[in-house]
């Protein structure tokens, strides 16, 4: 009788434990500027995370998932350093994730790896982030993975013999500039000028008057998320089209969140990214009807979202398969050589990098029968892979 108490109350003390780690949520630190002059890439993220978690629910493996959303508002890396640090320290975070500007993700790499915290890029393009920590998996894209195909494409395929680089002057910037440069002058292209312009409130007009004085083929673009309005009225005031220089880019500057909002001026540019809110696949179609819905048709979902969708993928994927108490370590190797197939096209995570590997499509802008304009995508290429800087 007494041995069964013994056993009995032994029994219910190892229930009383399992129950209450169960019962400890797994959290998932998401860190994004949701004010600020980059809150659409928050809002995107945001959006696309919450759908993720309505159509999978808020439970993996019997572990209760928990989605804690801190807006950093986007440009103080300091700011987002010390989220993090808290997230960490005192929510106790499984998973650190976002991070929509390079320098954010800069500024938390050191977290990351003095915690043993997976820290998911869903945003951030500079090459080198995932360097910055052994535990930085990235879902969103690199400058040099965009960029290198549009640098090929406008030599060999877009008939442009000479061209001008304006780029945002930091990280992915310089990124993306190199990327273009190297390709086309490989592909038997002419760089005539390389600009830059400041990050911050920025003002092309000055640099526009310079590429309309240098009159080459093309001007290529790179400008953050959030900036290309900005860029292509000052781009239209300066009439440089009316001059003969085709204006071509990375995706960013013909963002699908801002694209509604924009008029003729942007129908007929070709652009180069991984992702197209007319992206022609059953899943994407159906991505895009859920996030609209889910949004009250206020939003359609950009690359960022995705960056967001598939970041949410990838953790719940990696408890699944390392179990819902896996340490850091352990849902990094579970995260290392996933794949799957997202909106955007098939993608994986490089085991070797734990960065993204996805198709990259050649888009032109254009109307379709719902009146609005997409970039719609016309050529790709395959599981291309970040080619470094
Ligand atoms: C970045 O800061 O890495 C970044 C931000 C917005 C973009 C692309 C890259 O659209």
């Amino acid at each position: 009788m007494k041995k069964f108490v013994k056993v009995a109350l032994a029994a219910t003390c190892l229930m009383t434990a399992a129950v209450s780690q169960a019962a400890e949520p797994f959290k998932i630190g998401l860190i994004i500027p949701m004010t600020g002059p980059f809150a659409s890439t928050g809002k995107q993220i945001e959006a696309a995370a919450r759908l993720y978690m309505q159509q999978n629910g808020d439970e993996v493996a019997g572990r209760k998932i928990e989605l804690i959303v801190k807006d950093d508002g986007g440009v103080q890396p300091e700011a987002t350093k010390r989220i993090a640090q808290e997230l960490v320290v005192q929510d106790k975070v499984g998973v650190l994730a976002g991070f929509g500007l390079t320098p954010l993700a800069f500024a938390t790499a050191p977290i990351a790896t003095q915690s043993k915290t997976p820290m998911v890029v869903m945003a951030a393009g500079t090459s080198s982030i995932v360097q910055k920590s052994p535990y930085i998996v990235r879902t969103s894209m690199t400058l040099p993975q965009v960029t290198a195909p549009m640098g090929q494409w406008a030599a060999k395929e877009g008939g442009i013999k000479s061209a001008v680089t304006l780029i945002a002057d930091y990280g992915p910037g310089h990124d993306a500039e190199k990327a273009f440069v190297k390709n086309f002058s490989e592909a038997g292209g002419k760089v005539l000028d390389s600009l830059r312009v400041p990050m911050q409130n920025p003002d092309f007009s000055p640099f526009l008057q310079r590429v309309r004085d240098l009159k080459p083929d093309a001007l290529f673009i790179f400008v953050p998320s959030g900036q290309g309005s900005t860029l292509m009225k000052q781009f239209t005031e300066r009439n440089l089209a009316g001059q003969g220089i085709k204006l071509i880019g990375t995706g960013d500057v013909l963002d699908d969140d801002l694209l509604p909002a924009m008029g003729d001026e942007a129908l007929g540019i070709i652009t180069s990214q991984h992702y197209s809110t007319a992206h022609d696949s059953p899943e994407n179609k159906a991505y895009v009807e859920a996030f609209r819905k889910m949004t009250n048709n206020s939003m359609r979902p950009n690359f960022m979202s995705v960056g967001g969708y598939d970041g949410m993928h990838l953790i719940y994927e990696a408890l699944k398969k390392a179990g819902p108490n896996a340490n850091g370590d352990q849902l990094l190797a579970a995260m290392k050589g996933m794949k799957w197939v997202s909106p955007r096209g098939p993608m994986q995570i490089d085991p070797e990098t734990r960065d993204v590997v996805q198709d990259i499509y050649i888009r032109r802008s254009e109307r379709l029968a719902d009146g609005q304009i997409y970039n719609v995508e016309f050529d790709v290429i395959k599981e291309f892979k970040d080619p470094g800087i």
